[in-house]
């Protein structure tokens, strides 16, 4: 049988994206990845969030000087707490996790937006020099009443 040289063409492309296909495939399961949240925060079982000592008082915690850290549980469908306040001119370290399910943190109008994933704790920080008020909702569908999930964040003078 001959086959028309296109086709012998044809095929070689074909073979190759199908090669080409299966290494990206294979890299991006155990190549490095990209990293989804910010993980500096480390890990934690989602069982004990209640005794860690991060997250068994929630809220804000004054730091030293104009630094703030913001202690936060996300749960289906809430955050603890869903108020937080700090002064204006403070650098605030949210360290948010989940008790249950994949939940985001976002503040609207800046960008703080993470996910919550369970078993991390999501960390960033973040500059407020003006007095204000934001709202924090999430952006991760995490059942029937994702969309009533949010918070407020108040930056007072
Ligand atoms: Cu929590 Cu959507």
């Amino acid at each position: 049988m001959n086959i028309h040289t296109y086709e012998k063409t044809w095929l070689a492309v074909a073979m190759v994206l199908i090669v080409g296909f299966i290494a990206t495939v294979t890299y991006g399961a155990v190549g490095p990845g990209i990293a989804m949240i910010d993980d500096d925060g480390g890990s934690i079982d989602p069982d004990t969030i209640n005794d860690d000592e991060r997250f068994s008082e929630t809220g804000v915690t004054h730091v030293g000087g104009n630094e703030y850290e913001a202690n936060i549980v996300a749960q289906a469908w809430s955050y603890s707490p869903s108020e937080i306040t700090v002064p204006a001119n403070s650098e605030v370290t949210f360290y948010v996790t989940s008790r249950d399910v994949t939940h985001s943190f976002t503040v609207v109008g800046t960008n703080i937006n993470t996910m919550v994933v369970p078993g991390e704790v999501s960390q960033m920080t973040a500059e407020f020099d003006e007095p204000g008020e934001y709202g924090i909702l999430c952006n991760e569908y995490c059942g029937e009443y994702h969309h009533t999930m949010e918070g407020k964040l108040n930056v007072v003078p």
